[in-house]
């Protein structure tokens, strides 16, 4: 029987669009989702928005909006972003929805018919951007640690849950389950935090003050603390109390958050739970920072970058790659795109792109393109280790996806990846085929090299399900999704002998385009295919590109960016707009000025590389060349392109 497995992420606050931050939780999020239907778990992932409270409430206002419209909008920017990244979530939580609004009301009457909250006159520090009061101990130069503001002084009467009643059940339960917070340095935060005495939670907010929110179902001059409000998503959005989804995966649940609300999952969470007669979630998943410049990238600090800009520029499956790969999950990682450059080049393009342009070119070159039958027994003449070496890959590689350490994992499939590049450079099969005799072992390497593909396409899945797509079509295997189930990867020589593979294609084409050269074992006559075409769109959907022939006014390099210029581009308006354009491999900045472009005029403008980039550039590119497009005749910046 498949069993069952329930991942979460934050629900995310409306006040500002998502960022790289959003996007690294959720994607994580769906990795470990995918990871664990190839593992045939029945799976049920959920995320959604944070949509109540003070801070929405002011972010409304500054946009002269009500709160309700505002909420529409930016839950829905959420919403609509996930399948754009290829996130697959089965549930999409609003803290607006009624069913949610009811179980918040359901559970609180319960704590408080139980004796668990109580009324009474508070004084304290409040930072509006975290929604909290804070001790003087936990402020930093009487700051907020996380927004870098002032809190402001507080005083009335609210209502009170006794946390402080169960802190030491609360440690006892973590010691008992010693890796229900990791990795483990989150878990020993938190026992820091339960070293002093607990607080009760100050769980309401006047309705003079806030209106935006659920009222207590005890009073109704009393809207709930958001995060009182907002844990309980975990548990209305899949049913509670009656509906079988809840009973099926409220047991194995594992939340995945950044350290910011570590203490709200790690303390909070828990009590509340056992206050209301509920099993505690069976992990927490805690990861550091994406910093850019050694602060957090925040929306209150407004460092943010936008994902879909990145995906975009650089393809979704090497974004998803970069995030999984750079970020030791549990520690903070730095944000830049030149790093983010390098993988794609010496990973994607270099490691995984060219083994399998070279295996499957070879497979077209000496056996037209059909699988050949390899001979166990030349083989092991040749020591070709491949099926010891794919267990050891794969028993390494769900070890490591079972605590979220995806860095590892690729880490783990990638020396396989290597491994067989080594494979390919001393059996030298292009030596191999220069003599009949020798068609055994030909046949024999380029078999195992096939099959090798196919595990890491299988490997690949979760973190690049396109990618892992594409290898499996050209390997010749059907698109069902079979072929990602582990017991399917793992079975050693799947692949059968004749079958006749479709044409190779390019994987990722590299970013540098100057320093490109084709690997020189590679037949010079390679085509390189260009990716494939894209879903057809309709004339209405074309239409809401806004493209314009624009002109390049001023042209200079980004420091620390080779790819990027930075150009001041004409269209026709009162001032030139600056765009950023990846086109440095190709064009000097001096040879730009005066050139006609093709600008994408309403692209959300974005920030790259610390510059504000007010559209986009067009050019055809190969993963080898690169060309501005142009109008053939000089035409005035602005016109419309149709
Ligand atoms: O806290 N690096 O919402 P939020 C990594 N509504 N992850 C980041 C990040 C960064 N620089 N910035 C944001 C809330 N994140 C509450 C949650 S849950 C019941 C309520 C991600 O919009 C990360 O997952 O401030 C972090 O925990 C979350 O966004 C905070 O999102
Ligand atoms: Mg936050």
């Amino acid at each position: 029987m498949a069993k069952p497995f329930y991942i979460t992420t934050p629900i995310y606050y409306v006040n500002a669009r998502p960022h790289l931050g959003h996007a690294y939780t959720t994607i994580c999020a769906d990795v470990i989702n995918r990871y664990h239907t190839m593992i045939t778990d029945e799976t049920f992932f959920l995320t959604g928005t944070d949509e109540h409270g003070d801070k929405i409430m002011r972010a409304a206002r500054k946009e002269n909006t009500t709160p309700r419209l505002y909420v529409d909008k930016i839950s829905g920017l959420f919403r609509e972003l996930w399948p754009q990244l290829n996130v697959a979530n089965d549930y999409f939580i609003r803290t607006t929805d009624k069913s949610h609004m009811a179980v918040v009301e359901r559970v609180l009457q319960k704590i408080y018919d139980q004796g668990d909250i109580y009324f009474s006159e508070y004084e304290g520090k409040y930072c509006f951007g975290c929604e909290r009061f804070y001790t003087d101990r936990e402020l930093v130069n009487g700051k907020c640690p996380d927004h870098e503001t002032e809190p402001e002084t507080i005083k009335e009467s609210n209502y009170f849950f006794k946390m402080s009643r169960y802190q030491q059940w609360l440690i006892d339960f973590i010691h008992e389950h010693p890796d229900m917070i990791r990795p483990e340095r989150y878990k020993n935060e938190v026992l820091a935090f339960l070293r002093e005495p607990l607080d009760d939670l100050c769980i309401s907010r006047p309705k003079s003050r806030i209106k935006w929110g659920i009222t207590l179902p005890f009073d109704n001059d009393y809207v709930t603390y958001v995060w009182f409000d907002a844990l309980l998503n975990y548990i209305s959005a899949i049913g509670y109390p009656d509906d079988p989804r809840f009973k099926k995966f409220w047991p194995v649940a594992q939340h995945i958050v950044a350290k910011d609300i570590l203490k709200p999952h790690g303390i909070y969470w828990p009590i509340m739970l056992k206050a209301a007669g509920l099993p505690v979630y069976q992990h927490l998943n805690v990861h550091g920072y994406w910093n850019v410049d050694q602060s957090k990238m925040s929306k209150s600090l407004g460092n943010v970058v936008e994902p879909l800009q990145l995906k975009n520029i650089y393809g979704l499956d090497a974004f998803r790659f970069f995030l999984m790969r750079e970020m030791n999950f549990g520690l903070d990682a730095n944000f830049n795109e030149e790093a983010l450059v390098t993988r794609i080049n010496s990973d994607l393009a270099n490691d995984l792109g060219n083994l399998y342009s070279r295996v499957v070119t070879m497979a077209h070159k000496y056996f037209k393109g059909v699988v050949p039958a390899s001979d166990p027994a030349v083989e092991q003449e040749l020591a070709l280790d491949m099926e010891d070496r794919v267990a050891r890959t794969i028993a390494i590689y769900q070890a490591e996806m079972e605590t979220f350490a995806f860095h590892k994992a690729l880490t783990a499939v990638w020396e396989f990846i290597n491994r067989m590049n080594k494979i390919i450079d001393v059996t030298a099969p292009w030596e191999l085929a220069k003599n009949k005799s020798c068609a055994p072992q030909l046949q024999a390497v380029i078999y195992n090299l096939l099959e090798g593909l196919r595990v890491i396409s299988g490997l690949i899945y979760p973190i690049m399900p396109e990618t892992a797509a594409t290898m499996q079509k050209h390997l010749g295997l059907d698109a069902s999704d079979s072929f990602y189930k582990m017991a399917r990867v793992a079975t050693w020589k799947l692949l059968s002998p004749g079958t006749q593979l479709p044409k190779s294609t390019t994987l990722f084409p590299r970013i540098d385009v100057k320093k490109e050269q084709p690997p020189s074992d590679l037949p010079s006559e390679m085509k390189v295919l260009q990716p494939e075409l894209k879903p057809e769109i309709t004339l209405e959907e074309f239409a809401r590109i806004d493209l314009r022939v624009a002109k390049v006014v001023r042209a200079e390099a980004i420091p620390r960016a080779k790819k990027l210029l930075k150009l001041e581009v004409d269209v026709g308006e009162p001032e030139p707009r600056t765009v950023v354009a990846g086109i440095a491999g190709t064009y000097q900045p001096d040879e730009l000025i005066g050139k006609q472009v093709i600008l994408v005029a309403n692209l959300k403008p974005a920030k790259l590389m610390g510059v504000l980039s007010q559209g986009m550039l067009l050019a055809a590119s190969t993963d080898k060349a690169l060309a501005a497009l142009g109008a053939d005749q000089e035409m005035p910046p602005g016109t419309p392109i149709r």
